[in-house]
Formats: structure tokens, sequence, C-alpha cells
């Protein structure tokens, strides 16, 4: 068979398969919501909760007192708490530290994992600016403070126009998607479950996601989990 064949017998079967899958997202108040993520239709569970007026200006104040906030580490649930607490390494945001290991908690729980990939930073621009799916079973994202994650729902996705079927425009350009107001914009202090292309199953079908533009003079204190590490 000759790459041309080939080549539309593999666009032909990726069309057949992303037009079969139907995906939606759920939310609700209760992170028992995340259990939905198991459902075959769900690429995208949101825990809508809500910081305190405490807690809120804790977190800023840390993004102010650690602009330059990088951690990446494997943890596991016994010792996210005592590793976090190190990292921050100020006994002022133990709250913060707290926060992150009860998300551990969950996260490994929730997916029967000894083990989680933890990166903790504060940004200052947009890390992955181009609409995208991840290449991992499933992460979990949320945005302390600053603008959140923004997404498109499966149905509004044309996914021949993700990565290099782009061909170099931009996703506003592309096609990748028909309206601006497709977008779905997360909020700040939400915990969601994105997921993604390697989930069993769920091959071009991975909740389409990016980094939002950061304001000028603003910043984002952004945590995800990984499976593993
Ligand atoms: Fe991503």
């Amino acid at each position: 068979m000759n790459s041309i064949v080939l080549n539309n017998t593999n666009a032909l079967k990726r069309r057949t398969e992303t037009r079969a899958k139907v995906r939606r997202a759920v939310k609700g108040g209760h992170p028992e919501i995340f259990s939905d993520i198991y459902h075959e239709d769900v690429n995208l569970a949101v825990w809508q909760r809500q910081f305190s007026a405490e807690f809120k200006t804790l977190v800023n104040d840390f993004v102010i007192f650690r602009p330059d906030t990088s951690i990446s580490i494997v943890v596991s649930p016994g010792d996210a708490r005592s590793m976090m607490r190190r990292e921050i390494g100020d006994p002022r945001f133990n709250d913060l530290a707290d926060d992150a290991s009860q998300l551990v908690e969950m996260f490994c729980c929730l997916f029967d994992l000894e083990q989680a990939g933890l990166r903790m930073r504060v940004l200052g621009d947009s890390m992955c600016p181009k609409f995208h799916a991840d290449r991992v079973p499933c992460r979990l994202i949320t945005t302390y403070c600053g603008i959140a994650t923004e997404w498109l729902p499966h149905h509004a996705v044309n996914r021949r126009k993700l990565g290099s079927g782009s061909v170099g425009q931009s996703d506003q350009e592309s096609g990748l998607y028909k309206r601006e107001a497709d977008i779905q914009k997360m909020a700040s202090s939400e915990v969601a479950l994105l997921k993604g292309e390697e989930w069993q199953g769920n091959r071009h079908a991975g909740l389409v996601h990016r980094s939002p533009a950061v304001p000028l003079k603003q910043c984002r204190l952004l945590l995800t989990l990984d499976f593993g590490s």
C-alpha cells in the first residue's frame, strides 16, 4: 500500500472514530463528582469549590512571596503533606501545602495510585497557548489564583485542526472551533480532571484545552497532578 493510500485510510479511520464518540463535561459542588470520570462519555469532571477569603489572601501572599515557584516532585498520599510543606518552606503557607496534599490523596485514591507527579508553578505567561489534548490517561488541574484553564466541548472541536492539522494557523484561523462562545473557561479554585488521549478507549476524545493568555502584570498559581512519576 503506498503512503498516500495509507494516509487517507488513517485519516478516514480517525474521522470515523472521532464522529462515533460522544463526550460531555460534568460539574458539581462536591468532590464526589470526580468518580464520574469513569463514565466512558465523560472527558471532564469539575469540582466547583470556592475558597474562603482567608485562603485567597494566603494564596495571593504566596505568589508575591514566591513568584519563582516551580515545584516538580513525585509524592505519595503518605508523604505529600510533609514534602509540600518542605518545598514551600514557610509555615505561613502550610494551608496551601495541605490543600495540595489533600488533592494528592483524592487523586491517588480515585485511580488507585501509589504515587503522583505533582507540579506547582507560578506562571506569568501562557504555558500551552494552543488548544491540545494531553497524551496522558487523566490529569488533575487547579488554578489557585489568576486566570484559569480554557477548554472546548468535544462536539465543538474539529479535531483535524489540532496539532500539525492547523498547518501553522492560529486556533482562531484554523477552524478548530466555530465561535468564540464555544470556548469554556474554568474558574480559579475549581479542581478539574481532564481525561486524556491515553485513557483506554479515549483516543481522539481527550479533552481539548489550553492555557489562557495571562494579562500583563498578573500571574497564575497552577497545580497539576499526573499518574506515577
Ligand atoms: Fe495540557
